[in-house]
Parts: C-alpha cells; sequence; structure tokens
C-alpha cells in the first residue's frame, strides 16, 4: 500500500508496540523469578506505558477530531474513528489491571499470563485494525501540515525522554528504516543518536529488574 503521507514513523512505533507486548508476555510465562518483580522493576514496563500513552492521547487529541470534520457526513469512516477511540479506552485498563497484579502480593502472579495475552490480543488487533483501514482513512482526509503538525506533538509530548525513545522506537526497525527516520532527523539529534544514545539505551537492559533509571 502507498500512501501520500509519510507512515513510516507510524508503522514503526506500531512495530516497537507491539514487540514490547511480546516481550512482556515472555517475561510473564518465565517460570524461574515471579514477574511480578521483573516486570515492576524493569525501566522497560514504564517507557511501554508511556509511550503507548502518548501514541495513543496524540492520536485521540491530534488525528481523529481533524478527521472527523474532514469526514462529516461519511458514516462508514466516521464509524472508523469511532472504533479506533473505543479500542483505544481498552488499552488503558488493561495496563492499569497490570499495574493492579504487579502490587497484589497475594493473587497478582496467577493473573499476569492471562493479562499478557489479553495485552498482545487487544493492542495487535488495535494495530492491525489501524493499519489495514485507518491509515488509508488517513491519508485520504489529512493534509500534509495536519500530519507534520501531528508528528511535531507526538514528538513534543515525548519532550526530553527522545534519548531514550528513539533508540526504543528504533530497537527492531532493521537497518532500511532506521536510517530513512534518522535521516530526516536535524544533524545534533542523529548524532547523539549515533554518538551516545544508541549506546545508553543498550547498555540500560530496560527489561532487566536492575536496569537503569
Ligand atoms: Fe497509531
Amino acid at each position: 500500500m502507498t500512501y501520500k503521507l509519510d507512515m513510516t514513523m507510524m508503522v514503526t512505533v506500531h512495530d516497537a508496540l507491539r514487540r514490547e507486548a511480546e516481550r512482556i508476555a515472555r517475561i510473564t510465562a518465565r517460570t524461574g523469578d515471579d514477574p511480578r518483580r521483573l516486570l515492576g522493576a524493569a525501566v522497560g514496563w514504564e517507557m511501554f506505558k508511556t509511550y503507548l500513552r502518548v501514541h495513543h492521547t496524540t492520536e485521540d487529541d491530534m488525528l481523529w477530531p481533524v478527521m472527523e470534520r474532514a469526514l462529516a457526513g461519511q458514516t462508514d469512516e466516521l464509524a472508523l474513528l469511532a472504533a479506533m477511540e473505543a479500542e483505544h479506552a481498552l488499552i488503558d485498563p488493561l495496563l492499569e489491571s497490570f499495574d493492579a497484579a504487579i502490587a497484589d502480593p497475594d493473587t497478582g502472579h496467577e493473573r499476569l499470563g492471562d493479562l499478557a495475552d489479553s495485552l498482545t490480543t487487544v493492542l495487535g488487533g488495535h494495530l492491525r485494525h489501524e493499519e489495514r483501514e485507518a491509515l488509508a482513512v488517513i491519508d485520504l482526509s489529512v493534509t500534509e501540515e495536519q500530519w507534520r503538525t501531528f508528528g511535531q506533538e507526538h514528538s513534543r509530548r515525548i519532550g526530553a525522554d527522545a534519548s531514550r525513545y528513539l533508540p526504543w522506537v528504533l530497537d527492531s526497525a532493521g537497518e532500511e528504516r532506521t536510517a530513512l527516520i534518522l535521516g530526516r532527523m536535524p544533524d545534533h539529534i542523529r548524532a547523539a543518536y549515533r554518538d551516545e544514545w544508541r549506546a545508553a539505551y543498550d547498555a540500560s537492559k530496560i527489561w532487566e529488574p536492575s536496569g537503569r533509571r
């Protein structure tokens, strides 16, 4: 599928979220250690929640409302946007249930496996739905300028955390896509990524309980 708008960052963020949901599922399936401790003490869990929320709330605030105005009267497209918002609304309570299970010394351990399955299903289903149906509608109804504004607001909400976010988002992106994304960054960001951020992220081992905070 080719789009007029550049969807590279959107699908790269989605891939990063899917990758982390899989890692979370693997951690909850481990038997040798308590997954509550592993998740609760891993900086990767906090990063996953933060970046997932930034992505979804920026879409909710900056993308769907712009599209609703552009698509006024188009019933099918508006129903799709309502579905995107409804799917987002399912994910926050799931993250809260995770944190409740992590904090529950009695039965939390048993609940984590089911929660990880739900996360993979609900988040994976949502991202697939967005990619298969919503990206095409975004492409038709959002202007280049609105798309740039959405991207800028997404970056603004990441803020000073960019030094961890960029290597996180590119962690599984592959050489070609990494080069494409870095190629569009300002020189000082590209240099910081190459000289400091990547190595700091790799060294911080975000899914180990001792990972640096
Ligand atoms: Fe998205």
